[in-house]
């Protein structure tokens, strides 16, 4: 059954495992044969309406909304602003004259981002992006999307991330033909989450490897840094919590051009360093910041889009639309934070302090 481990040990595994499945679904759930979004009319027309969209998430889902912002900003041009629930819910911020909401949650029942939903409910409308049906951030929004991506049992979320970002490329890809822009009219969003489920396969094909880096490098080590730039840095904020929260090892999700104006100062020996580097614009920029923790003993670690690729790098990833790099770049560090955390002895799905729900603020 669908919450059953089948032969994995840990759900964890399982779940990072349906990735490139859960893309081809969604894909064959949201898009026609020719690729065309069969998304909700009703919240295309509401959306159009708005002249800024504010996502709303908590924890990973947070980090899923810092890539919707690109893929709004780009796709359909429209300024797009992303929020911490819990920060949001009380900062009495200025909206702007039609705003609307875009919540993700992959339970739909986060305390903190249903504070937030209660506090604009009977002013303005609002989208839930969630993986459970009928949950209460579903149930109390203008409108849902269902991720379907199956139970995610394990508290570290891996296949809610990806999901949450396919479906927000599918959903600008929609509003972006709707108002008409060039960007959107040439996104093949089809073809990218194919890509993208392939290039996701290849990187859990070479999961030995992973476990191998990680025993050598993360096994030992008392602190990690995960660093890029623009959506590259994004992905990094979620490698670091997938890190930290399930092996204990403290680590940082950094903009790499800033580690030079103080974290720089924490790197030693042998202090792993994993670096993103799928976006053209700054892939020389992130390289030599990588370099500069080399030179002071960092262990360089790097995920890097072909096309960019150099001799030594350690993960390639497939020549894809630099807006979706995310949905494969985040697959390493997935992978990395299991198997440190299944090295050192602890419990992969139940990390200690942590609830996979948080219904309280
Ligand atoms: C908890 C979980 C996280 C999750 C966050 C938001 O803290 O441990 O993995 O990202 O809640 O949950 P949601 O269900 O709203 O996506």
């Amino acid at each position: 059954s669908a919450t059953d481990k089948g032969p994995y040990p840990y759900y964890m595994l399982k779940e990072i495992n349906e990735q490139p499945n859960i893309m081809r679904k969604l894909s064959q759930e949201y898009l026609d044969v020719d690729g065309k979004p069969t998304v909700d009319p009703k919240i295309i027309s509401a959306m159009k309406k708005a002249d800024r969209l504010y996502i709303v998430g908590a924890g990973t889902s947070y980090h899923a909304g810092l890539i919707g912002k690109a893929l709004f900003e780009k796709l359909v041009h429209i300024p797009t602003e992303v929020h911490i629930s819990s920060e949001f819910a009380y900062s009495d911020a200025l909206l702007s004259q039609r705003p609307f909401f875009i919540f993700l949650s992959q339970s739909g029942e986060t305390a903190d981002s249903r504070v937030v939903l209660n506090n604009i409910n009977k002013d303005y409308d609002s989208l839930t992006i969630t993986n459970v049906e009928n949950s209460t951030l579903s149930r109390e929004a203008t409108y849902t999307m269902l991720l379907n991506a199956g139970p995610e049992i394990s508290v570290a979320s891996t296949k809610a991330y990806t999901a949450q970002i396919a479906l927000e490329a599918i959903l600008a890809k929609a509003l972006g033909e709707a108002v008409g822009q060039t960007t959107a009219q040439n996104f093949d969003v089809k073809r990218e989450l194919s890509l993208a489920a392939n290039g996701m396969q290849a990187v859990i094909d070479d999961k030995d490897r992973i476990d191998q880096i990680s025993k050598k490098y993360f096994v030992h080590a008392n602190r990690a840094f995960y660093i890029g730039r623009g959506e590259d840095y994004y992905v990094s904020l979620e490698n670091a919590l997938k890190l930290k929260e399930i092996s204990y090892i403290q680590a940082e999700g950094f903009a790499s051009g800033e580690l030079k104006h103080g974290t720089i100062a924490l790197i030693e020996k042998g202090t792993p360093v994993f670096a993103l580097i799928t976006q053209k614009k700054t892939a020389a920029l992130t390289r030599s910041n990588l370099e500069e923790t080399e030179s002071r003993g960092s262990k360089g670690l790097t995920v890097v889009r072909k096309a960019l690729a150099q001799p030594g790098d350690d993960f390639i990833i497939p020549d894809m639309s630099e807006l979706l790099t995310p949905l494969v770049s985040v697959i390493p560090a997935q992978l990395l934070a299991y198997y440190t955390t299944l090295n050192k002895g602890y419990n992969v799905d139940r990390p200690r302090n942590l609830a996979k729900s948080v219904t309280v603020e």
